[in-house]
């Protein structure tokens, strides 16, 4: 059986990844810190005798380097991440501190392991910054980061380059679209809005809800990672992108009329509800994924409109992971500049 390094394994992202990989005979050890966004309600019905986890922060080198002499897994793929960009709007330190300097204690510690293993590194979509015209982003496009957030991602993907430049390292970036899909934290937009929508409360869109997102279902990108580890080039990164925009004033209308279309009753305090914007809100990402497509045939399975559907009814079956979290972390408005 093959073994892996997941980081951030209790995130979002993560625990899809880790489910994903056991059922296609992977062990996974997963390291993370369990930062305020950890939940492993995903990794509940895991088969247990495949996994193996390590509360540690990537920081921790000397903990890492002797989970890679003792484990020796063929990868990692590193989630780890502060992932909100509200919060590094209000707290950047903490995004300079796991997104970059754990990365790069994460290169030194494969230098220092110094056997062949390779790194599948998570970064995003939001590195290219705003594309403002119809275009979309290729792996080519330069790098313009509007948030702390974002601006922490384009650095360790510029760090991980230079690693396998100067030092050999064998590792692929990925710059995947907005996830959606079970188990994301609540402070993100559509569990955000599938909460309030069950709880009777307005849905809150920032500015004009005009922003548009790419969005993907996180099993796409789950097998676009697993294929980048199979299949993916040293040095090179790969857009993971399903080619669906949608803007946030739409994607909630959409949810809305899948909720309505499920006979569920819609209390009356459940209303779009515009608020402040978020400084240097980006107005649109979009990503050109002919890379993977082409040279990894890898290509998106899920139709945005049935996904959204499985989504809600994820959520909706499993009410009980939002007790999972204080109400007052997802609540809470941040990311409002002081
Ligand atoms: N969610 C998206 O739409 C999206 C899109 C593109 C890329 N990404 C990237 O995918 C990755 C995962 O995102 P997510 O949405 O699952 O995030 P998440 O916030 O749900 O999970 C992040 C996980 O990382 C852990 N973590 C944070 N800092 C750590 C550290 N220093 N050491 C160990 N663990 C640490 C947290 O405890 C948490 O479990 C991130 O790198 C993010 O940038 C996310």
């Amino acid at each position: 059986m093959k073994k892996v390094i997941v980081t951030g394994g209790n995130g979002f992202i993560g625990s899809n990844l880790i489910k994903f990989l056991i059922k296609n005979n992977y062990f996974v050890i997963n390291l993370d810190k369990n930062t305020y966004s950890k939940n492993s309600y995903i990794l509940n019905n895991i088969n247990k005798k495949k996994y193996l986890f390590f509360k540690l922060d990537i920081n921790n080198k000397k903990k890492v380097l002797k989970i890679l002499k003792r484990h020796k897994p063929k990868a990692i793929f590193n989630l780890a991440a502060e992932t909100h960009v509200d919060r590094s709007i209000d707290t950047p330190k903490q995004f300079i501190h796991s997104n970059i300097n754990g990365v790069f204690n994460l290169l030194e510690s494969i230098r220092e392991y110094g056997r062949k293993i390779k790194l599948v590194h998570i970064s995003t979509d939001e590195v290219y910054g705003d594309i403002k015209d119809k275009s979309r982003s290729s792996e080519n496009s330069p790098y313009d980061p509007s948030s702390p957030y974002s601006a922490s991602k384009a650095s360790s993907d510029h760090l991980i380059m230079s690693y396998v430049k100067t030092f050999g390292v064998n590792a692929c970036i990925s710059n995947c679209c907005n996830n959606y899909g079970p188990g994301q934290f609540p402070e993100k937009l559509i569990p955000t809005l599938i909460y309030n929508i069950l709880n009777n409360k307005p849905l809150p869109i920032y500015g004009k809800g005009i922003n548009s997102r790419e969005w993907i279902f996180v099993e796409d990108h789950c097998r676009g990672l697993l294929t980048i580890l199979n299949k993916g080039k040293t040095g090179e990164s790969y857009n993971i992108g399903s080619g669906i925009n949608i803007n946030n004033l739409n994607l909630t209308k959409l949810l809305l009329n899948i909720v309505r279309s499920r006979k569920i009753k819609i209390g009356k305090n459940v209303k779009i509800k515009f608020v402040k914007d978020r400084p240097g809100h980006d107005l649109r990402y979009a990503l050109n994924s002919n890379k993977i497509k082409n040279k990894l045939k890898w290509r998106p399975l899920k139709n945005f409109k049935s996904g959204l559907n499985e989504t809600f009814l994820w959520y909706y079956d499993n009410y009980k992971f939002f007790n999972n979290f204080s109400k007052k972390l997802f609540f809470k408005r941040l990311g409002l500049k002081k």
